[in-house]
This record gives C-alpha cells, structure tokens and sequence, in this order.
C-alpha cells in the first residue's frame, strides 16, 4: 500500500510563517491572527502562499473573486484533479490554524508528491485553493469565494457586497490585486475535494482521538437586527414610558440562549456582535444593531429555531414599541459528505495507525460548498482546549503532521482513480 509521509518540520514551518502575518500577541503568550478578508494583511499573506507554489512550479490562477487554485498535473493531463484546500483569511481574533492548515497542508501534499519517483506520482493532478472571504466576519456570507466558485452566487452579486463600514468587496479585492482574469464559477467540477481543518471544538481532545472523520457540516442561519426605538434622557424618562432598543437586544440575547436550550440537540445560538447607538452612559439607546448566528446539524430543527427567533423578535417589538428590522447575512443548509470519500479518510487514517472518531463539523467550512459539485469530505485534527476563532488556538505540531498524512494518503487514492 502507499504509505507515503508529509515532512511535518515543513509543513510548521510555514504555518509559523504564515503565522506571522497579522500576528495578534496575547498577554500570556499566546499568537493568534488578524487577517481579515481583503485587508492589506490578507495581501500579504496570499503574497506569501502565492510564492510558495509558484517556488513549486505549478500553474498558479486567480479568478474574478480572488480565489487562487495553483496545480500540479498528473500523468493524465486529461483527468480532472483532485482538489485540496481551505482558506487564509482569518476572524480578527482569530488563531494562525483555522484554514491556514488546509491551504499549507495541501501545499505540503503537493510537494510530497512532486518528490516522489515518476512511477509513483498520481494519474490524476491535484491542485490546491485558498478561497476568499471564508469567514464572513467582515463580508457576509461566509464561504463566499467558494460559493461563487460553485456557481451559487454570482460573481457581480459578490463583488457588491458592503462590509459594516460600507466599503465594498470589490474595491477592495482591486485594491490588494488579487481581482484575476479565471472565470468564475469554475469551468470545470474536480475529481474530489478534500479539506484538512482543525475541529475548533473540544470533542476530538475529549475523547482522545487524533483524525476527526468529518461525515457533514451543521446548517449556518445568520441574521443582522437592527432595532430602532426612541432615544431618550436616562435621568428623566419613566420606565413604563420607555421604547428601549437596548432591552429588546438584551432579551433577544436571552430569548435565542432559551431557545438553543429548549431544542437541544445540536441547536446552538450566539449574539455575537451588539452596536449601541449613541452609545453614551446617559442616554436611552436610539438604535441597537446586533447579529444572532443560529446552527443545527438538522434542517427541521434549524427552521424550528429561526421561527422562535422570529416570534421572539415580534413578540418583543410590539411590547417595547420599538421596530425590528430583519436582515438575512447567510443562509445554509446542513451538508452530508460523500459516503465513499468520508469512508476512506477513516480507512486511511486506521491503516496509517490513527485512532478516528466519526463527526459533524459544527463550524461553516468551503467544503461544505465544494460538496454541491463534487464528491467532498474532510479530516479534522484536534484543537487544544477546543479553541478557535481566538489567538489561544493551537494545535500540536504531531496532530498537525498526522493530519496531513491522512490528507497525503487520501489525496493519492484519490487521484490514482480511474
Ligand atoms: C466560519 O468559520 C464559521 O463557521 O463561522
Ligand atoms: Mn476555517
Ligand atoms: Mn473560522
């Protein structure tokens, strides 16, 4: 069997590099990331990974959202490649793992694979994408680059998209450089796509297993409210008499935290941006903007929890008087992987010794997009203390070289494929 390995010192090497980039110090040590999508910050680190494969020597192509997908050809250059990757953009708070791991463990796929003797490299060419704007922290939605690549958005739909301060994505894409000449969506499916990401969450520590066996990704619903009522002085305004936006805020926090518990299962529910305006100690609020992102694994359950979320919303607006606009940021479905690829990234992660655990990916992934045009799945690798979306993240050096091991062997099998 082939039982090719990564070069893992390698491999870290360039994540510590990468790393680097937007670097965010915390106050005990810690080293997260600010690379937020098309920031001058972003530029650079695809300036870096962009050398990277062009030092390869493979074929490097940018499309008209900025998506970059470099490849190396097969013995047939005639079959579809398989695609590897994920995303460098980061959150603002974000760690130097979250994607990053993808994109450099895919690069390192790659280079192991242009190393091996002609016999053994795969008939099929496999490439490697960073898509843009995978985080939707500052253009929603997320896994916007990819869900153009898929044809799901168009291209002109996305480059309008404003961020929280108005700036448009396109200009900003300009901006950086990195607004290419590919079309988009891409002309043609891969063979299969396979992402390696951290877990972000705290199961594979938990459960002391090394290779997560991703079977799907959980349902994303985002909504931006923003809440007006009637600004006014705090000293003299009777509470009876009051139209507080900032109290409708507070309760719709509380109310979707209830909600997440009253459905239970996988529904999770987060308020995780709140802007107060004016904003001052002695004023009644005028307006309130605040996002509430709700998740679940079944799509039921997920329209179960925006209907109470919406209910909530009225219930609140007409008993405060205040109005309540809502405004849909994402809107996803759960995704189940392709049974036969989610099967071997668990075959191939036993036969290369690697304790496994079967899960659903409770965060929004590019492959969860790449899966509406091909055969999809990923390898999780366990995140310590279950963090991410902070500069604590962090993942082992072993775990990281394990991780893209099973990414090695998977990719091979699959590329080896009629
Ligand atoms: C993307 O990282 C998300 O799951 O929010
Ligand atoms: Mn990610
Ligand atoms: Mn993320």
């Amino acid at each position: 069997m082939n039982e090719v390995r990564v070069n893992g010192k390698r491999l870290w090497e360039r994540i510590e590099e990468l790393g680097r980039i937007g670097a965010v110090l915390g106050p005990n040590g810690e080293r997260g990331c600010a690379r937020l999508a098309l920031t001058d910050e972003d530029r650079q680190g695809r300036d870096l990974v962009v050398s990277w494969m062009t030092d390869l020597g493979l074929d490097v192509s940018i499309d008209g959202i900025g998506n970059v997908v470099a490849a190396m050809t097969g013995r047939d250059p005639s079959a579809a490649p398989v695609m590897v990757g994920s995303h460098i953009d980061t959150v603002r708070t974000g760690g130097r793992f979250d994607g990053n791991l993808g994109v450099l463990g895919g690069l390192e796929v790659i280079e192991t694979l242009l190393a091996l003797p002609a016999d053994l490299r795969p008939r099929r060419g496999v490439s490697v994408a960073f898509f843009t704007d995978e985080e939707g922290a500052r253009f929603a939605p997320d896994m916007l680059g990819s869900l153009v690549y898929v044809g799901a958005m168009s291209v002109e739909d996305a480059l309008d998209v404003l961020d929280a301060d108005g700036v448009r994505l396109g200009d900003e894409l300009n901006a950086i450089g990195y607004a290419g000449s590919m079309p988009c969506p891409a002309a043609d499916a891969p063979h299969a796509y396979v992402e390696l990401h951290v877990e972000q969450g705290p199961v594979l520590e938990d459960s002391g297993v090394t290779i997560g066996v991703v079977t799907g990704v959980q349902g994303i619903s985002w909504t931006e409210l923003t809440i007006t009522g009637q600004s006014a002085h705090a000293g003299t305004t009777p509470m009876r008499l009051r139209h507080d936006p900032g109290y409708v805020a507070a309760a719709i926090n509380v109310g979707v935290r209830e909600l997440a518990s009253e459905i239970g299962g996988s529904q999770v529910a987060t308020v995780g941006r709140c802007e107060f305006r004016p904003n001052l100690v002695n004023v009644v609020p005028s307006t309130v903007t605040m996002t509430v992102d709700l998740r679940n694994t079944d799509e039921d359950q997920l329209r179960r929890a925006e209907a109470g979320f919406a209910a909530l919303c009225n219930d609140l607006a007409a008993s405060e008087g205040v109005t309540i606009e809502r405004r849909t940021l994402a809107r996803f479905e759960p995704v189940s992987f392709d049974d036969q690829t989610v099967d071997l990234v668990e075959s191939t992660a036993q036969r290369l010794g690697f304790s496994t655990l079967r899960m659903p990916s409770g965060a929004g992934h590019d492959a969860q997009m790449l899966a509406r045009i091909c055969p999809t799945a990923m390898v999780f690798v366990p995140s310590v203390n279950g963090l991410s979306h902070n500069i604590a993240e962090y993942t082992s050096p072993g775990d990281v070289t394990a991780g893209a091991d099973v990414l090695l062997n998977v990719v091979l099998a699959l590329a080896n494929q009629p």
